[in-house]
């Protein structure tokens, strides 16, 4: 059985010193919560000081992008070891902002991906269509172009440990979350396909996570999909109350 994952992504926004005493905050709202991990996803800066403040606390840090060397000549960059050092066990990558703002392709995302394990820091790729290409009823073909190659070479056993985040480019930040049947619909495809491709044991073990606009009132329809294991939340992963009540109706 699926333990239900919900990691928030803060994308821009907290500094150090926010980010810490939200951490603070969050780690006695949740303790002694049980049936779902929780995870959170900090700006670079403030990762170290945000693992130290979770010490000994079940709250997971993710870093929110890495770089595929392991060092090197590449200004501005980070490697998956240095955020491994600072105190993340998890990454998100490929998410849409990287995609389409900063020029992410499935491949810089399978360098990810890989660097990533290498590091052992658990992968958070991201996955999902926009809204051009739902239109033209081209979703399933997508996702299963965005695993194929940016799961190359991953291994059945390291899938197992990994997660995938279904993200509709169209519902990230805009307020239109997709209906719990369309999460399942899609999720039940992401699932097929890694049964398909990684075997029915891996597949059944990774957890795929649901994003875009989740918020504490649809948490519970959408968790209520068997596919759907979690959600990877952005704009109400910020407000304490907020992502409090979505990880206490995410349980399972
Ligand atoms: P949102 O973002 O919850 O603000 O829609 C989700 C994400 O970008 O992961």
């Amino acid at each position: 059985m699926r333990t239900p994952l919900i990691a928030g992504n803060w994308k821009m926004f907290k500094t150090v010193r926010e980010s810490v005493a939200f951490v603070i905050d969050l780690r006695d709202r949740v303790a002694g919560l049980t049936g779902v991990d929780i995870v959170v996803a900090p700006t670079f800066p403030a990762l170290h000081a945000v693992a130290g403040a979770l010490e000994g606390s079940p709250i997971g840090v993710a870093a929110q992008n890495l770089h595929w060397e392991r060092e090197g000549a590449f200004t501005g960059e980070v490697s998956a070891a240095m955020v491994r050092e600072a105190g993340a066990a998890w990454a998100i990558i490929g998410h849409s902002e990287r995609r389409t703002l900063f020029g992410e392709t499935d491949d810089t995302v399978n360098r990810k991906v890989r660097a990533a394990l290498t590091a052992t820091l658990v992968p958070i790729v991201c996955i999902g269509e926009t809204l051009q290409e739902r239109e033209a009823e081209r979703t399933l073909d997508v996702l299963d172009r965005q695993i194929k190659a940016g799961l190359d070479g991953v291994t059945g056993t390291e899938l197992a440990g990994m997660v995938l985040a279904y993200e509709p480019v169209w519902a990230i930040g805009t307020g239109r979350t997709a209906t719990p049947a369309q999460a399942q619909q899609a999720h039940e495809h992401i699932r097929g396909r890694l049964t398909q491709w990684f075997g029915q044991d891996a597949s059944s073990r990774c957890r795929i996570l649901y994003g875009g606009s989740v918020k504490p009132d649809n948490i519970a329809a959408l968790m209520a999909n068997p596919d759907v294991d979690g959600a990877l939340v952005g704009g109400a992963s910020l407000d304490a109350d907020g992502f409090t009540k979505i990880v206490t109706r995410g349980r399972r």
